[in-house]
């Protein structure tokens, strides 16, 4: 007579399991950037310089996308992060048509492994008294020129077979903010195009996610932050109790950068101190 063994039954895995464990690519570079050449947009100050440095920290190659090349300080903070190479290019992302010529040209004399699409403006007035030129400055910095650059930069990605997109949207991608339509309508179109392009690209191996910050201190939140009962009342709804530093979104950066995110698409990534859970 036969009798099982004491304890839990444990069912041993079947070939096919054991098989597609084993396919599976190890994750050895983990959240490394290294050999990775990145494109950073916007990266003169604010939470484009802090990712820039953050992703030379981890290893990556840099080319700084920005209106002018008086970019110092980011240069600066990418040395003293043990960044090797940084090269700069120009272009202004108020002219879309000037974005896509300068990122075609990346697109076709380097490889760009990382893109991350930061340049961003906004301005603050009541919907009924936006201008049109304010309306579509916002549209044009905020959208067409992310289409601009992620268009061609997406396209040499998708012939190669790898490439990892990162948008910055906004809180502003899920809600409607106060007195910045333009703004929302840019960001949660950012989001929109982030979750189509990578339906479109994660078969040809190019994954397009979106960080959503928060409320984080930079250039973009200097008005808010200079009255002081919005300054309070924003802080006071955040769970973290305070504002957001640009550093805070180096992790989340490098993350969706590197291959320890290698199953993630189509996901915009709120890194806000919880304000989304209140
Ligand atoms: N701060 C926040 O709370 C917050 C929250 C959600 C989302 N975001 C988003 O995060 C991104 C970065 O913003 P930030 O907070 O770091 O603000 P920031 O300090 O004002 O930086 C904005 C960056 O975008 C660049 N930029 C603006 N207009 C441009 C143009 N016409 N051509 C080329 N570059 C241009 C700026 O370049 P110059 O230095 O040359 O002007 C700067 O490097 C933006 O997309 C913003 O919407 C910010």
């Amino acid at each position: 007579m036969t009798s099982s063994p004491p304890g839990p039954s444990v069912t041993p895995l079947g070939p096919s399991v054991a098989s597609q464990a084993s396919s599976v690519a190890p994750q050895s570079q983990g959240f490394s950037l290294e050999g990775r050449t990145a494109l950073v947009t916007g990266a003169r100050r604010g939470i484009g310089a802090a990712i820039a440095a953050g992703f030379a920290a981890a290893g990556a190659d840099l080319i700084l996308m920005a209106r002018d090349a008086a970019l110092e300080d980011t240069l600066e903070a990418i040395k003293q992060s043990g960044g090797r190479e940084a090269t700069v290019i120009t272009a202004d992302f108020a002219d879309p048509a000037a974005v896509e010529a300068a990122a075609t040209e990346i697109a076709n004399s380097r490889t760009i492994d990382i893109l991350v699409n930061n340049a961003g403006t906004i301005r603050r007035a009541p919907a009924a008294s936006t201008s049109p030129a304010d309306w579509h400055h916002v549209i044009d910095v905020n959208l067409n020129s992310t289409w601009a650059v992620t268009r061609p930069v997406g396209a040499a990605m998708v012939s190669r077979g790898e490439g990892k997109i990162i948008t910055i949207a906004s809180l502003l991608s899920f809600q409607g903010g106060i007195t910045v339509p333009a703004y929302t309508a840019s960001k949660h179109a950012v989001a929109g195009l982030t979750k189509a392009l990578a339906n479109e690209w994660g078969p040809s191996g190019v994954q397009v996610n979106a960080i959503a910050p928060g409320y984080i201190s930079t250039d973009n939140t200097t008005d808010l932050r200079a009255d002081p009962e919005r300054e309070a009342a924003i802080r006071d709804r955040i769970p973290a109790g305070r504002w957001g530093r640009p550093e805070d979104l180096v992790g989340a950066a490098v993350f969706l950068a590197s291959a320890a995110s290698a199953y993630v698409n189509g996901h915009v990534l709120a890194v806000d101190g919880g304000w989304l859970a209140r």
